[in-house]
């Protein structure tokens, strides 16, 4: 069979390899720890789960309208309102399949073959996919540890070239945890206007954030800016409903219109019921989310701690998320191991822990952790990723004495 260039020019997920060896170790019966997985362990919450099932007896089953279910579109605008005082129109929101199909099917209406996308790295490893199933090339802004991660004006200043199509920012941020700074976003946004660029806000973890930080959107710049600005949200992260595949997307109406297109003829768009449920997220009881981010918080510090004790590692304090992510350089430059995939590997086929290689996100140098899991893994993980050094350490002493 001839497959076509687009989906020839893809790799598959690096982020979803290293979770099929996590299952293949755990079938053979392996005691795994996995601080890879992007995905709360948090269940989602009974009220969310019990809505689903009353709108699967009320009979909503069938097709939903393209675009989403109107309750839905309302509950976030009235959200959003709420929370960062600003209106929008039903016609400038669609709901999802999750983020991932609102940022591609973005991308998708956006990207023409040959055009420029900056994108600040380290990214989520689905922007570049997508951005490559399209043609599109990416101008990368290299954001570092001993920065924090964190983007700002002069760095896509210093990466823009005349012609730029798009700019992809993500806060907070998979995989590092950092949060940009709000002042620093908004001057971002205002250059890219002037610039005539599109902005994609991948706000998907928008409400976990730990003191002193607190949730924000970009959407609090208002509606004027939706001209260039695009929104894009996740039920997955916050409400923990990473199965159920809910997001959505706020932008002007033009390119909700395109999105509609494309969501028309390809997916019809998410599961009605789900979609009902997705009502209850955002309007039923939210205490929950302060009792997760506390739990988030405490097992960062954790593993902050722990990470600390291990010699020669950089890291630097996450803001939000649920990812740590240190640079294991000084191991690769005196050859301990050859790269980061090198060290994940060696991690799970030896201590059957499951951490994400930094090159999945354009950072050969660095791993993600995961604490999106109980504190009694991450201890038990914590333990073997430091077992795993020191034991390296001494077979490279043993066989220098030698
Ligand atoms: C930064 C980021 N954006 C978007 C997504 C997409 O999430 P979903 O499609 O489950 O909403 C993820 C999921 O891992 C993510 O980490």
């Amino acid at each position: 069979m001839n497959f076509s260039k687009r989906v020839s020019r893809i790799e598959p997920s690096k982020t979803l390899q290293v979770l099929s060896k996590v299952r293949e170790y755990k079938q053979r019966g392996f005691d795994v720890v996995d601080l890879g997985a992007g995905e709360p362990d948090f269940e989602t919450p009974r009220h969310i789960r019990e809505a689903c099932k009353l709108s699967l007896d009320r009979g909503f089953t069938k097709y939903a309208p393209t675009g989403g279910i109107l309750e839905l579109k309302k509950a976030v605008i009235e959200t959003y309102e709420k929370e960062f005082g600003v209106s929008f129109d039903l016609d400038e929101i669609i709901i999802t399949i999750g983020g991932k199909q609102g940022i591609s099917s973005c991308i998708m209406a956006l990207v023409n073959e040959g055009d420029k996308v900056l994108l600040p790295t380290p990214y989520w490893v689905s922007y570049l996919q997508v951005i490559k199933m399209e043609g599109g090339d990416t101008i990368p802004i290299n954001l570092n540890v001993d920065g924090n991660f964190k983007l700002t004006l002069e760095d896509v200043k210093k990466n823009y070239i005349e012609g730029v199509k798009l700019l992809i920012i993500n806060s907070p941020n998979n995989p590092t945890g950092s949060v940009y700074d709000r002042d620093e976003l908004k001057k971002i946004v205002k250059f890219c206007v002037e610039k005539d660029m599109a902005i994609i806000s991948d706000e998907c973890y928008y409400k976990l954030v730990y003191p002193p930080e607190t949730p924000f959107s970009l959407a609090s710049m208002g509606r004027k800016y939706l001209s260039n600005l695009i929104i894009a949200g996740s039920l997955s992260k916050t409400f923990c409903m990473t199965g159920w595949r809910i997001g959505y997307v706020i932008s002007n109406r033009e390119l909700i219109k395109q999105l509609k297109k494309i969501e028309s003829h390809t997916t019809s768009g998410p599961t009605t019921f789900c979609q009902y449920a997705a009502v209850e997220a955002f309007k039923g009881p939210q205490d929950y989310l302060r009792s997760m981010v506390d739990a988030y918080k405490e097992r960062r510090d954790f593993v902050l701690n722990e990470l600390e004790k291990i010699d020669n590692l950089k890291t630097y304090v996450p803001e939000g998320a649920f990812y740590v992510f240190p640079d294991i350089g000084w191991y690769i430059e005196r050859g301990y191991w050859r790269d980061c995939e090198d060290f994940a590997r060696d991690l799970i086929e030896k201590y059957y822990v499951g951490v994400t290689p930094g090159s999945a996100f354009g950072a050969k140098d660095h791993v993600r952790i995961s604490y999106a899991t109980s504190m009694e893994k991450l201890k038990e993980g914590l333990r073997r990723i430091r077992n795993l050094i020191l034991t390296k350490m001494e077979e490279e002493l043993d066989e220098n004495r030698e």
